[in-house]
């Protein structure tokens, strides 16, 4: 017999960014951040997790081609997991599985991507968060989002954030062991729907550096990371808090767009430095922020995370049409060589 389980996670846009850890095996970060999950028909991993006495190993494909699970991060995910299994029964198909089974049985896990993988597009975010999902479902793991959330998170930091729908702060925590670094949701899809993503896809090629060793490197020796994360982060979380509750897309906007440049600072502040953007990016970065200001008050906010691709996030669908006619324009695609496309949905899960 075969039982099986599929599970769909979007990945989330961080607006206010994660980046340093204080543990690096429990993945606990320096700072809290806050996300927006998006529109899983846009970009979202899709992981089908299948059990089965015939099954020798644990084995997963990621976008067909077989990986390594040989890595600390899997195996952490796969233990806590399976640490919290419970009986499983399918009558129709006659199987049962007592909980202390699980520890026997083995998993095939196949995960795909419809967007770029490791462009800088948070794809270990809807990854882990999946396989964590998919797999607590097979094993009937009774924990709630917020406890699976700290399992996704020794997978992937960003993970955590992915297992909810709307805008999503993780919580650094102070506990050693990480029980108080998890994901909790501060206002569902439905509080600011009228957001609109846009994401361009300037390269989807793989990025130079990863955020695993971007960010341990930073932490290693930038002066800036620790007055960001002790200083700047926390009052600028208390602000976006209240922008998002309050649906104040000027403070929004405003929020987002320095995040991100404070973050790629601290990257250029990195030895050696760091450089995620491309000029496309910058060209990007420019064109909105001249129009923001020939508007008087912010109709975009853009932010990029470990890589050259820019996500928009327009005020509402007419502004995200304007936005997408001078994105045309102005950064027609096959343009330029890296260019490939752009991606528009909405924020929501
Ligand atoms: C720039 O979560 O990919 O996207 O925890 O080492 O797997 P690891 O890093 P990852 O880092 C994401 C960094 C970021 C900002 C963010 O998503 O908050």
């Amino acid at each position: 017999w075969v039982l099986m389980v599929t599970a769909q996670t979007p990945t989330n846009i961080a607006v206010i960014k994660y980046w340093g850890k204080r543990d690096e095996s429990l993945i606990l970060p320096i700072n809290d951040s806050i996300s927006v999950t998006l529109d899983p028909s846009h970009l979202c991993t899709t992981t089908t997790v299948a059990v089965s006495p015939a099954f020798s190993h644990d084995r997963m494909w990621l976008n067909g081609k077989e990986i390594s699970l040989s890595g600390g991060r899997y195996q952490n995910c796969l233990r806590e997991i399976r640490s919290r299994a419970s009986d499983v029964e399918d009558e129709k198909k006659g199987i049962k599985i007592a909980k202390k089974d699980w520890e026997n049985l083995h998993f095939h896990i196949a995960s795909y991507n419809n967007f770029p993988t490791a462009a800088g597009l948070a794809s270990s975010a809807a990854g882990f968060a999946c396989l964590v999902y998919s797999l607590a479902k097979l094993m009937n793991v009774k924990e709630d989002n917020g406890q699976l959330s700290a399992i996704a998170r020794q997978g992937s930091g960003s993970a955590c954030r992915s297992l909810y729908g709307g805008f999503v702060k993780w919580i650094m925590g102070k506990d050693y062991n990480g029980s108080d670094s998890i994901a909790v949701q501060l206002v569902d899809e439905n509080h600011w729907d009228e957001l609109v993503i846009l994401v361009a896809v300037v390269s989807s090629r793989q990025k130079e550096t990863s955020s695993t060793s971007g960010m341990r490197e930073t932490v290693e020796t930038s002066p800036l990371v620790l007055h960001r994360a002790k200083e700047v982060v926390p009052k600028r979380i208390i602000e976006m808090e209240e922008a998002i509750k309050s649906r104040d897309f000027p403070a929004f906007a405003r929020l987002t767009c320095s995040d991100s440049n404070q973050f790629h600072a601290v990257c250029l502040d990195t030895s050696p430095p760091i450089f995620y953007m491309n000029d496309t990016s910058h060209r990007i970065i420019s064109c909105v922020e001249k129009w923001n200001r020939s508007e008087g008050t912010p109709q975009v906010a853009y932010t990029f995370d470990a890589g050259p691709n820019a996500v928009m996030i327009a005020r509402n669908r007419k502004v995200a049409a304007l936005l997408l006619q001078r994105l045309l324009f102005h950064f027609p695609p096959q343009s330029d060589a890296d260019l490939n496309s752009y991606i528009v949905g909405d924020k929501s899960i």
